[in-house]
């Protein structure tokens, strides 16, 4: 648990091509609302939402960002800082799919995880409604398993299996925020359970 006196924010970015529904995703999880007319993100968007994770509450800072290139003007700033990068893409899109392998790249070097071996990233497979499935949940999986990353699949239109790729994301950014962000601010305080004496890396 956290005993940390100022509010957790954890900073969660959805990259992909356009299309693909990341902003769809999102304001299914966040406003429980879905739309079949498209409008592309121009920029970059946010939205926040609090969730309880054994005992922790944090605020999830989603950013929504957009696939288009020409409306990627927001580059560095945008990714730095991100605590975990949810890889979005169309089961019915090889293309899309295909595409992650650059979008994770151009995240690992514009973004600058400080261990981009470690950095959490999932993959998330949208319009599971739709037919004409060009990627398969194995050939997903095996990708996944490659990078080391988490796999989850849904339909944001029909509200399938929304929350698990967020709430995974949560957990997984937590720990990246406990690593990393608490260490730097030198607000590292971590309640541990152990007995005192194996108690050897934190300050209790
Ligand atoms: P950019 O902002 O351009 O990067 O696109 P995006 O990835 O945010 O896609 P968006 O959420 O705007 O969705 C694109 C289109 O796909 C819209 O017409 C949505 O209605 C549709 N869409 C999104 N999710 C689903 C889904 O789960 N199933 C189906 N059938 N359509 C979806
Ligand atoms: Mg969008």
């Amino acid at each position: 648990m956290i005993e940390n006196k100022d509010p957790v924010t954890l900073k969660i970015i959805l990259i992909g091509d356009s299309g693909v529904g990341k902003s769809s995703f999102m304001n299914r999880y966040v406003n429980h609302r879905f739309t079949n007319m498209y409008r592309a993100t121009i920029g970059t968007d946010f939205f926040s939402k609090t969730v309880n994770l054994g005992g922790d509450t944090v605020t999830l800072q989603i950013w929504d960002t957009a696939g288009t290139e020409r409306f990627q003007s927001l580059g560095t700033p945008l990714y730095r800082g991100a605590h975990c990068c949810l890889l979005v893409f169309d089961v019915t899109s090889k293309a899309s799919f295909c595409a992650l392998e650059g979008w994770r790249k151009e995240f690992l070097v514009q973004g600058e995880p400080q261990d981009p071996s470690d950095f959490p990233f999932i993959v998330l497979g949208n319009k599971t409604d739709l037919s004409g499935r060009e990627v398969s949940r194995r050939k997903a999986m095996q990708w996944c398993e490659e990078i080391g990353a988490q796999y989850f699949e849904g339909s944001a239109k029909e509200d399938r299996d929304v929350e698990k790729p967020f709430v995974r994301a949560a957990h997984s950014g937590l720990q990246q925020y406990k690593k990393h962000t608490l260490e730097n601010t030198g607000h590292f305080q971590i309640t541990c359970k152990q007995p005192r004496e194996s108690r050897n890396t934190c300050e209790c």
